[in-house]
């Protein structure tokens, strides 16, 4: 176990460049098994998610070497058709090699995925396509494993009842070597799905987005190996800029992923928030006079991206007014608002009215725990000061060293493995721009 202590009070000052974006590395490393040729990866981020996929490959029986921010990937002479539990639990995206596998041997085992706790996050809806497309799957609770297999995967027309990212991929994923075309509607419209396409179609993948919210794939015998450099992580340039504006500093994002962030602009418009597009790929960030109250309520892109809405509470702490944030995507959410709370921010839940909440929500209503609520309000300006925190997912453990940045006194952060999940070396990257933060090993 590892913990940050934070000196706050310093503002971020200078250049920061954004690393490889961690949701599409994840997913280009597992369409390295569509391929019996080499996949050469540029520019993938050194995190401990990236890390995990890198060894549910080796287990699968394929060759790793990294150089760098580099990672060649070669499918060795045996594959294995199942993914061990263990690192099953520790990464969601491990459960996405059920297409690969079964479009090239036939057969996969997964164990039922873990990753952050942000709510129940099941993969129905990844089951439900792969069962239309031809494969068996079966989840047999006595293991932990969903056991599949086929015969052949072939083409569909296939209509998500509800937006989902990794839902998508996972059936462009079985798609491309599939018989026939498949045509996905109402499929998600995420950038990074995007990326992953352009991977797959570099590849030899016949992959195109045919209208809005739609993909067609027509399948093909083989695919190539290839050279592909993966996107900047707008994630990590949402962090870093609330971080300059909470701590009253200053920083430019050098690799700014500017068309990918119109929602988090138009919010920033809205409040106030300081920001100058210097050139398309610089944005300065910096704080503002002042900032206003804003409610903003997360959504599948173009919208607000759930990814973004802890930091934005934070930001909302230092806005003057009530602020609201109604969270649609995930069911929990909001594990951040105790640790705010503990630094003096004052929050509130609340439970927004919305029409029919089974239809209005992207998550499944019907196997929601009692008691969470979508929305927070948020009573700004609070001064916010030193605390011992903890953290559960990725984003919120991001959320809290930004705030423990812009407090005042020294803050202890329990936990942060769930950080390098996400960010590789953030405190490093911090300590570049005037932060102070230590990385302390914790005595168990
Ligand atoms: N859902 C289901 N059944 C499914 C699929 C999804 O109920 O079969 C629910 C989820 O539980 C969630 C909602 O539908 O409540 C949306 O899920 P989606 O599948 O779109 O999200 P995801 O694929 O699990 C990815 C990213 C998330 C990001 C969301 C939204 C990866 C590895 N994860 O999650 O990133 O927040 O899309 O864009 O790509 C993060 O990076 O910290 C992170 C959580």
């Amino acid at each position: 176990m590892e913990k940050f202590i934070i000196s706050g009070g310093n503002p971020l000052k200078g250049e920061v460049s954004l690393g490889g974006a961690k949701n599409v590395a994840l997913k280009i490393c597992v369409a390295s098994l569509l391929t019996d040729e080499e996949l050469v990866l540029h520019n993938v981020p050194h995190i401990s998610d990236v890390e995990a996929m890198l060894e549910v490959l080796k287990s699968l029986g394929v060759t790793v070497t990294l150089q760098g921010s580099s990672v060649r990937i070669k499918r060795g002479p045996i594959i294995h058709i199942s993914v061990p539990l263990e690192l099953g639990a520790r990464l969601r995206t491990s459960s996405m090699v059920i297409g690969p596998l079964l479009a090239r041997f036939g057969k996969a085992t997964i164990p039922n995925p873990g990753g952050c706790r942000i709510g129940a996050r099941p993969i129905d809806r990844h089951i439900e396509g792969l069962r239309r497309m031809g494969a068996a799957i079966e989840y047999v609770s006595t293991d932990g494993f969903f056991h599949a297999s086929s015969t052949g995967l072939h083409g569909i027309t296939y209509t998500f009842g509800k937006n989902t990212h990794t839902g998508t991929e996972t059936l462009i994923l079985a798609a491309v070597l599939a018989e026939g075309k498949t045509v996905l509607k109402n499929s998600a419209e995420e950038v990074e799905i995007d990326d992953l396409i352009g991977c797959l179609v570099k590849m030899g993948a016949r992959i195109k987005r045919t209208a809005l919210r739609e993909i067609t794939i027509e399948g093909v015998s083989r695919l190539r190996g290839t050279e592909y450099a993966i996107m900047p992580d707008r994630n990590e340039e949402v962090t870093f800029a609330v971080g300059a504006m909470v701590t009253g500093g200053e920083i430019v994002v050098v690799n700014s992923q500017q068309r990918h962030l119109s929602s988090f602009f138009d919010a920033l418009d809205r409040a106030g928030g300081g920001y100058e597009k210097l050139s398309d790929t610089k944005t300065r960030y910096f704080k503002p006079q002042y900032l206003l109250a804003t409610n903003i309520q997360t959504a599948r892109h173009p919208g607000f991206m759930t990814d973004w809405q802890a930091p934005w509470a934070v930001l909302m702490t230092q806005a003057t007014g009530e602020s609201t944030i109604h969270e649609t995507v995930f069911e929990s959410r909001f594990s951040y608002v105790s640790e705010l709370k503990k630094m003096g921010a004052e929050i509130d839940f609340f439970d927004p009215e919305v029409g029919d909440p089974a239809s209005f929500y992207n998550f499944n209503w019907a196997d929601r725990v009692e008691g969470y609520h979508q929305g927070i309000r948020i009573h700004g300006v609070t001064k916010l000061h030193n605390a011992i925190l903890t953290m559960d997912d990725l984003r919120a453990g991001a959320t809290l060293v930004i705030s423990a940045l812009a407090a005042s006194g020294q803050s202890y952060l329990q936990g942060v493995e769930q950080i390098d999940r996400g960010y590789e070396k953030i405190e490093v990257r911090l300590t570049v721009l005037g932060a102070h933060i230590q990385r302390i090993k914790e005595e168990i």
